[in-house]
């Protein structure tokens, strides 16, 4: 399994790091298979499993029920779980109770929080206290209502300054990888330089120390609107729907079972009775 070590070396030997976020046991375990460097429990988990929509609907409790799917999935990979929107804002002592559930309970290795500022501060306590903290910075989606929406972040120099200097600051607090979400190239890039932590880009661009999509959304598992730096690698949605008409039509017309699906019984007698 690769580590929070691991990950600052391939930062240093410019090899990147792939991260996917997963939900449950099996997803996990194709990530696992398919050679990913570490997995994200996400809470976009809201919106592509449970049908929020939003991250602020999702809880704790449903986050720890997923981790723990994920584990159990994917022994030998390195995951992350995300702290869910206002279960780490309120005192230090939510933070370390909500850390300590996802990693207890839930079975994540490190916990991702949203945000600069105070949250930086309680990453801080949280690697002092042997948390290993990712940091989530630019695009915040638990702050949509803040934000007024999804856009990018950073686009003005002023902003671009501010969100190197938490970069840094979350660099400083000791925080093992940070992702950047949503933020111009450039300035991601500037990040990724300054920086010795690793950078995991989403809509980050092309220069970031390695990259983060949704799961669902690589796949082509997802509904509706797919922004602009998702690359859709399958279509499994439409081979998913072909599949389940299949099988509608085959009982439909009788096609499915066939002989071979179907069990017999052992003696020719009571064939003869319920045959
Ligand atoms: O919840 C999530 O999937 C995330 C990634 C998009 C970084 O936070
Ligand atoms: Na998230």
């Amino acid at each position: 399994m690769k580590t929070t070590f691991d990950f600052r070396k391939m930062k240093q030997q410019q090899e990147k790091i792939s991260m996917v976020t997963a939900y449950d046991a099996p997803g996990a375990k194709l990530a696992e298979e398919a050679g990913i460097d570490t997995i994200l429990v996400g809470d976009s988990l809201g919106m592509v499993v449970l049908g929020y929509e939003s991250t602020v609907y999702v809880t704790l409790e449903e986050m720890i029920h997923h981790s723990k799917a994920v584990r159990r999935g994917a022994k030998e990979t390195f995951i992350i779980a995300d702290m869910p929107f206002l279960t780490y804002h309120a005192s230090m002592t939510e933070t370390f109770q909500t850390a300590k559930r996802l990693m207890q309970d839930g079975g994540a290795h490190a916990v991702k929080m949203e945000g600069g500022g105070d949250v930086i501060d309680k990453g801080k306590a949280l690697v002092a206290a042997g948390v290993p903290y990712v940091a989530h910075l630019g695009l915040t989606p638990q702050s949509v209502g803040v934000l007024g929406g999804y856009r990018v972040q950073g686009k003005s120099a002023d902003e671009a300054e501010q969100l190197l200097a938490e970069a840094i600051r979350a660099e400083e607090a000791g925080a093992c990888l940070l992702v950047l979400e949503c933020v111009p190239e450039g300035v991601a890039e500037r990040i990724t330089k300054t920086l010795a932590t690793p950078v995991i880009g989403i809509g980050a661009g092309r220069h970031t120390d390695g990259q983060v999509l949704v799961y669902h959304d690589l796949i082509g598992y997802t509904q509706g609107h797919v922004p602009k730096f998702v690359k859709r690698y399958k279509n499994i949605s439409s081979d998913i729907t072909e599949a389940i008409q299949m099988f509608h039509n085959d009982v439909k017309s009788g096609a499915f079972p066939e002989e071979n699906h179907v069990f017999q019984a052992k003696q020719a007698g009571l064939q003869k009775m319920y045959g």
